[in-house]
């Protein structure tokens, strides 16, 4: 985007593998030969990494292409929650920190509610507001949309830490916003239950969710599984399927032009 200056992370940015059933999970299970494993929520919203140097909070950048992403550090500074400077002690000279911006569902139809009654367009999910609240040149409008980043992992850092549940540990200690949501379980099996439950308990999330990130807990066994070109091995996106909620047509009514022609439409 020509509004923000690039920024080129210095671990690329990722994506996902999908799975879409307990089979395909299994697969996923057999390839990283078993457990532990962290699963916690997958957060519907945009991506962004934070660079830290010494304890302070001196970039942020969108995911862009994954090796290049937008600087939105003006706008960033502007979430309540995200520490300019760490808590704590023993910060290491330079980490890269990852994480999703989201805006919260209870605001989100606040904000629709209010851009209507001015006139303007809504967003069409709170996806978008996340990125639309984000992507501004004036950091007074990000500053004035409730959005929030829950952290889920790191790029360069030459991590102490043995597993993935230790890392959050950390990061929550040095005043990060983590997820509480996260759980370490045994095995696929177990890993599946977690999916089962979360699904049901997702309208009780103050965010959107797609799906849920199952990662292997072990940081040594991340290392040696290593990453493809577009996703690391050690980890898998188990998404659900999209909402499906009943739409009543009340009425077909015929509007009629200027010109005569009748145009049928939907009342909903
Ligand atoms: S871990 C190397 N954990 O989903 C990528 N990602 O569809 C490791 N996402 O690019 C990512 N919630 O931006 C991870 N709890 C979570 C996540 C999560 C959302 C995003 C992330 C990733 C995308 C892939």
């Amino acid at each position: 985007s020509s509004l923000f200056a690039p920024h080129r992370h210095l671990e690329p940015m990722l994506s996902l593998d999908n799975a879409f059933s307990l089979e395909d999970l299994k697969a996923w299970d057999q390839r990283v030969d078993g457990g532990p494993y962290l699963c916690e929520p997958k957060i519907d919203g945009l991506a962004v990494s934070l660079t830290y140097k010494a304890g302070k909070l001196v970039s942020a950048a969108t995911r862009g292409d994954g090796e290049v992403g937008d600087d939105v550090t003006a706008n960033v500074m502007t979430i309540a929650g995200i520490p300019h400077t760490l808590a704590g002690s023993n910060h290491p000279d330079q980490i890269e920190i990852r994480g999703e911006v989201f805006f919260p569902l209870e605001e989100f139809a606040k904000l629709n509610q209010d851009i209507v009654k001015t006139g303007g367009k809504p967003f069409a999910n709170p996806r978008n507001s996340a990125s639309g609240s984000l992507r501004q040149k004036d950091p007074q409008i990000t500053a004035s949309r409730p959005l929030k980043m829950l952290v889920h992992g790191f790029g360069a850092w030459k991590s102490k830490a043995d597993s993935q549940s230790q890392v959050y540990e950390l990061l929550s200690a040095w005043g990060l916003p983590t997820t509480k949501k996260y759980e370490v379980v045994a095995d696929s099996t177990a890993a599946h239950q977690y999916i089962q439950q979360l699904e049901s308990d997702r309208h009780s999330i103050e965010h959107e969710i797609d799906g849920v990130v199952i990662k292997v807990d072990n940081l040594a066994r991340q290392r040696e599984l290593g990453r493809t070109s577009r996703a690391p091995r050690w980890a898998v996106a188990y998404k659900y399927p999209p909402e499906q909620v009943n739409t009543k047509l009340l009425d077909i009514r015929v509007s009629i032009g200027r010109t005569g022609r009748a145009t049928p439409f939907a009342v909903l």
